[in-house]
């Protein structure tokens, strides 16, 4: 296996992410002064062979990475304009994720690495999400950062490549997967976060109270399930539901879920400042699917108006699982000199903060 380049020197990293329904492949390039360059994106989604079942199947995930991923790693090479001589390293997620994905995505840049003779980085998925914004603003280290996908809600204090606490995590379901539920039970198409945000549009927010789980607690903790069922009893008394309740129910359901998602993040920005001290930059930077949520933004802006903050949000297309943010932390890990070693496990979990005590309640996630 070879070596890192020396320390400060230009890299160009192939990236290749497998986790979970998305097969990607990317080439960034990492200059000498940090700053990164997208040289190719490509993303290939799933979702056709998963609708039938209403859900991501794992057998079948792994089956769809292995027949397209070939074919979009060369057209990844092709679009950046590079060969695999000119590659620095080759980075492919290691985890967290489904572990059939994980196996494809990491055989597959390993024989790459090897081939081209150049060093093979194991990445943490959340990671790669916790760094993008070094690639699309130049943003550094330390802020804090709010991960909001179908698996993950976490806020993380991020002071530095390879330092991450984690303040806060969900106790049962991730956002995104209770908008997911909330469209199912709503007999909404999936994904459904964008179904429920394009009902919410039309629907009148005031019409239901719904609970805002956690709001107030000490631990900047996350819960959904409670607000969840609240949702279904409303349901269940309604039917048969009209297309205004349906809306009224979307537009009730995402400001309440909004509400105490900012309730958490400002707790979250209070522990951020107690960690940094009182001079620290104040940034908030959203990765993940839901970031999308126009809902999300305007109740975040209105909070780091008021608390001093500035938002950063990275392109749609780069908080949605992609291969860039994976090849972007393969090049910032490389600069450091890590590297890793041929031999290296899927991690199907894996924290970013192996330091973070459980948070209560069952189910949590990683
Ligand atoms: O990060 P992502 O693309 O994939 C992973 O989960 O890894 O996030 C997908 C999640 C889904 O649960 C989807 O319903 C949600 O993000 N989502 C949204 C919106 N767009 C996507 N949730 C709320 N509002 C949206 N506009
Ligand atoms: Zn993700």
């Amino acid at each position: 296996m070879s070596d890192a380049p020396p320390p400060g020197s230009p890299v160009v990293v192939l990236g290749i992410e497998s986790s979970c329904d998305e097969t990607a492949a990317a080439v960034v390039e990492r200059r000498a002064d940090g700053s990164g360059r997208m040289l190719s994106n490509v993303v290939r989604s799933q979702w056709d062979e998963h609708r039938l079942f209403g859900g991501v199947v794992p057998e079948i995930a792994a089956r769809a990475h292995v027949s397209c991923l070939d074919a979009l790693i060369s057209q990844a090479l092709t679009e950046s304009g590079t060969r695999l001589s000119d590659l620095s390293a080759v980075a492919a997620t290691a985890g967290p994720g489904l572990v059939g994905g994980l196996v494809v995505g990491m055989v597959t840049g390993k024989a790459l690495a090897m081939a081209a003779g150049r060093p093979f980085l194991a990445i943490n998925h959340l990671e790669a999400h916790a760094l993008t914004v070094g690639l699309t603003e130049d943003l550094r280290p330390p802020y804090l950062l709010l991960l909001v996908s179908g698996g993950h809600t976490q806020l993380l204090l991020v002071r530095g490549v390879g330092q991450y606490e984690r303040l806060g995590t969900t106790i049962d379901d991730a956002l995104g997967e209770a908008f997911d539920k909330t469209a199912k039970l709503l007999g909404l198409g999936q994904p459904g976060g964008p179904a429920v945000e394009r009902m919410a549009a039309g629907g009148n927010a005031a019409r239901f109270d719904f609970p805002r789980p956690l709001a107030g607690r000490a631990e900047a903790h996350f819960s959904f399930a409670g607000l969840k069922t609240a949702v279904r009893r409303r349901a269940m008394e309604l039917v048969p539901l009209t297309d205004g309740d349906i809306a009224d129910l979307c537009a009730s359901f995402q400001v309440a879920a909004m509400d105490a998602v900012a309730d958490r993040v400002g707790r979250a920005m209070e522990i951020a400042e107690a960690r940094l001290g009182p001079d620290s930059p104040r940034r908030l930077v959203v990765a993940g699917g839901v970031a999308a949520n126009k809902t999300l933004r305007a109740r975040l802006d209105r909070l780091v108006t008021l608390r001093g903050y500035s938002l950063h949000v990275p392109p749609a297309g780069l908080c949605t699982d992609n291969a860039a943010m994976i090849a972007w932390a393969g090049a910032e890990r490389l600069t450091l000199g890590h590297v890793d070693d041929l031999s290296a496990a899927a991690r199907p979990r894996w924290p970013l903060d192996a330091t973070a005590p459980a948070a209560i309640g069952a189910g949590v996630k990683a």
